[in-house]
């Protein structure tokens, strides 16, 4: 019955936030970062998502991003994210947040997106700054070097670094002005992804936790639906 009751919600919404995680690419066959099969080597993504790690051992980092660009060079958006393509046609207004770097939502057509940890599919150069798309899995050369022989990293965003401005701000803004925001597929561990749902929770907006397993945000969100992303999107529409 929760189902039917955020159904009903949908068609009156004017402006829709919603933020993704890994969990709605599980479906596709991508690895989430904390559950089952989320683990690399042993290695906790704490551990290799950061500035500190590539500085100690750029090679191990790149072996790791490798590892996830190839999976994903071989996954193909779900209907999870193909629902959030159909929602956004459908409503006035709605934004996608993700904290998802697979690509798969512009994949699918996703439009309005906000992609606030950045994409593996671009790498930034340490030395030039300069930012490329490069689909090259697996990499021939690891770690990867510019055309200037600079260190290449992946364009992410690592634990401790900032979010980039422009998208943050955007990302709040929207979340501020939305009058119904859905969480899907995270665990809502990192910030400040994971504040943005208390943020429209204290405005009264209905926030929707779409997710297989609760999380911290169970038990404040105003409707869960247990389950999987790509059975319960399609159905809401
Ligand atoms: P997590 O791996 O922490 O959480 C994935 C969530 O998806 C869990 O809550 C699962 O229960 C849920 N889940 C799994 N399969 C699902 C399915 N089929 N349908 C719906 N839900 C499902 O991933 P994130 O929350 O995205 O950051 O992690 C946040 C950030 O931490 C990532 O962006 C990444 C990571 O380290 C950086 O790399 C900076």
């Amino acid at each position: 019955m929760t189902l039917e009751a955020v159904r009903a919600l949908l068609p009156g919404a004017r402006s829709i936030a919603v933020l993704t995680g890994a969990g709605i690419s599980a479906e596709s066959g991508v690895p989430t970062f904390r559950g089952p099969g989320g683990l690399w080597r042993d290695f906790r993504p704490e551990d290799l998502a950061t500035a500190e790690a590539f500085a100690n051992d750029p090679r191990l980092v790149w072996e790791w991003y490798d590892w996830r660009r190839q999976k994903i060079a071989a996954a193909k958006p779900n209907l999870g994210h193909y629902a959030l393509v159909t929602l956004e046609k459908r409503a006035p207004e709605l934004t996608l947040i993700t904290q998802n770097v697979d690509g798969l939502h512009p994949l699918a057509g996703s439009r309005n997106l906000l992609e606030i940890h950045g994409n593996l599919w671009r790498t930034r150069c340490l030395s030039c700054r300069k930012v490329r798309d490069s689909r090259e899995a697996p990499l021939a050369r690891i770690p990867p070097r510019c055309p200037c022989e600079g260190l290449l990293r992946p364009d992410v965003v690592w634990f401790g670094e900032p979010l980039p401005y422009d998208l943050l701000k955007r990302a709040i803004r929207c979340v501020e002005a939305c009058d119904l925001m859905l969480v899907v597929g995270t665990s809502g561990l990192v910030q400040p992804a994971a504040s943005m749902a208390d943020a429209a929770l204290d405005r009264g907006v209905p926030v929707v936790e779409i997710n297989l397993d609760p999380t911290p945000l169970s038990g404040r969100a105003s409707y869960v639906l247990q389950g999987k992303a790509g059975e319960i999107l399609p159905k809401l529409l």
